[in-house]
């Protein structure tokens, strides 16, 4: 029965998909098609994503897909439509951008969709989870980047940042579904690539998440890097929000791929990011700088690796080499 199930979903979701794009090249989909514009994805890379419009009717869908002979509860099962009261059913996406998450197999594992300017909502709405949406598991974009001829994999955190750096010839860009990375994320990217090159939005959020997702991939077979984009200021010097999709607009494709050439690896990461937070012009900061970097340094697994770090850590934090690697192995043993 689950098989079966699960095929009615993925139909159902595939004619949703059509039946969302088809509606965006029409009359209705004028609203969503200048908003597209407006986020300056071309018509050919809409298509290539499968982009969509939802009318702004409840019921658009549901209608169209009962008329194919899908019955209610298949379009809730598949998460396209909601259960009403006196037992009727209306469409989950109303008015809005329709992105189709395409799974690896090719297949329409379901939708997540942006709110257009000037509506009240939640900005991104999902599929719920379903037979074949499963957030823990769904790459976007994964369908085109696992045939890259790029050695790595670049993980953004928002949907519109893969389609727009896709358009601008990075066709590694991947993302998750809104939430954050898993092991099981991992162990997928993990078969697609050798090196993965996290680059989340230059925001405190985003910075969070990079720290998150590092402490995850710890145990996963990737080599990791940071892309972390600069800080952006406007006429009067007051910073900007930049994420991937914002800079690449801003600065070009060529000022992305420089960055990407000139990414940290995760243990030069995460020494910068020590740096960073604490002020070594004072003898607190740096005490305090030391300590976490004895932490952080300890906690590599490989002796080269501790060898290499912990050199830079000494030196940025003013100490012998010796004197640090001491504390690092001081911290081990009380650990273990
Ligand atoms: P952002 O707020 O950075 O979104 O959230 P964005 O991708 O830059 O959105 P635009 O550029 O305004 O269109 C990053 C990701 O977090 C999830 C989405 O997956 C989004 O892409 N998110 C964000 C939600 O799931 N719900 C929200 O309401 C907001
Ligand atoms: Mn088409
Ligand atoms: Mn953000
Ligand atoms: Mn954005
Ligand atoms: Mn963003």
């Amino acid at each position: 029965a689950g098989r079966k199930k699960r095929a009615r979903v993925l139909a159902a979701n595939k004619d949703a998909a059509r039946f969302y794009h088809d509606y965006l090249k029409g009359p209705g989909g004028q609203r969503v098609r200048e908003y597209i514009a407006q986020r300056q994805i071309s018509p050919r890379t809409a298509t290539r994503f499968g982009l969509g419009a939802a009318p702004d009717q409840w019921d658009a869908l549901t209608k169209a897909l009962t008329a194919k002979g899908y019955s209610k509860m298949e379009l809730i099962d598949a998460g396209l439509a909601v259960a009403g009261k006196n037992g009727g059913i209306y469409d989950k996406f109303r008015a809005r951008l329709m992105l189709p998450v395409i799974d690896v197999r090719g297949d329409v594992a379901g939708f997540t969709s942006r709110i257009l300017p000037g509506e009240e909502g939640a900005k991104y709405l999902n599929t719920p989870e379903t037979v074949a949406f499963k957030k823990g598991r769904l790459i976007y974009a994964l369908n085109f980047a696992k045939n890259t001829k790029r050695p790595n994999l670049i993980l953004v955190e928002g949907n519109i940042d893969v389609i727009t750096l896709h358009q601008a010839g990075f066709d590694n860009v991947v993302a998750t579904m809104g939430t954050a990375l898993t092991e099981e994320h991992a162990r997928i990217l993990a078969r697609y690539t050798k090196e993965l090159v996290l680059c989340y939005d230059n925001d405190p959020a985003g910075k969070k998440s990079t720290d998150r997702v590092l402490g995850i991939l710890k145990n996963a077979d990737l080599n990791v890097r940071v892309l972390q984009l600069p800080n952006a200021y406007d006429s009067e010097g007051k910073p900007l929000k930049q994420d991937p999709d914002d800079f690449v607009k801003r600065f070009g494709p060529a000022a992305f791929e420089k960055c990407l050439n000139g990414s940290a690896g995760q243990n030069d990461y995460r020494l910068e990011s020590l740096l960073q937070k604490h002020s070594l012009a004072d003898e607190e900061g740096r005490m305090a700088f030391l300590r976490e970097a004895v932490e952080t340094v300890a906690s590599l697994q490989s002796p080269i690796e501790r060898e290499i770090y912990g050199n830079k850590a000494a030196a940025a934090g003013g100490i012998s080499a010796a004197a640090f690697a001491q504390e690092v192995e001081r911290y081990r043993k009380n650990r273990a």
